[in-house]
């Protein structure tokens, strides 16, 4: 099984980024996270960051053939980005949202996700604890749907 890890604009920047809402833990230290829950799991796992919309969109559309599942936060491309949301429709891929903070209790224009339209689940406000429970989720979602061995 093998996942593709996408985080979107400025998850670069955790560490230095507004501290009081997304932590100072670094984007390293998140992947570092990410790569320890997918090997205590026997999951394959690569990763992605970019700050560019069209970046992101390739990377979806790369891993078609490739890749089991997408884990994937699309960060403010979440509430803009109608190609992000196309993309995942068009790889139909399982794919799982995750947000470090609960965009429902930030600002209103947060409320909205089109990358979550696309997606098999949602997890927010867990910080980096949200990934964990993404990569558990699509591996017993991929089991179920029988689209692994
Ligand atoms: C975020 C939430 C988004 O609203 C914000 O633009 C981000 C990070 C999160 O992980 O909580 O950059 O996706």
């Amino acid at each position: 099984m093998k996942l593709l890890v996408i985080n979107g604009p400025n998850i670069n920047m955790l560490g230095i980024r507004e501290k009081e809402i997304y932590g100072a833990r670094t984007y390293d230290g998140l992947i570092g996270y990410v790569k320890t829950v997918c090997a205590e799991n026997g999951i394959e796992a690569e990763f992605f960051q970019s700050n560019h919309e069209g970046a992101i969109v390739d990377a979806i559309q790369g891993a078609l053939g490739l890749f089991d599942g997408i884990v994937i936060n699309p960060a403010a491309y979440t509430h803009t980005s109608i190609a992000i949301l196309d993309a995942l429709k068009a790889v139909a891929l399982p794919a799982v949202e995750v947000h470090l903070s609960d965009i429902y209790s930030r600002e209103a224009f947060r409320h909205v996700s089109y990358a979550g339209m696309a997606c098999v689940k949602t997890v927010c406000g867990l910080g980096f604890e949200g990934y964990k429970e993404a990569v558990l989720f699509l591996k017993d979602y991929l089991v179920a749907q029988k689209k692994v061995p």
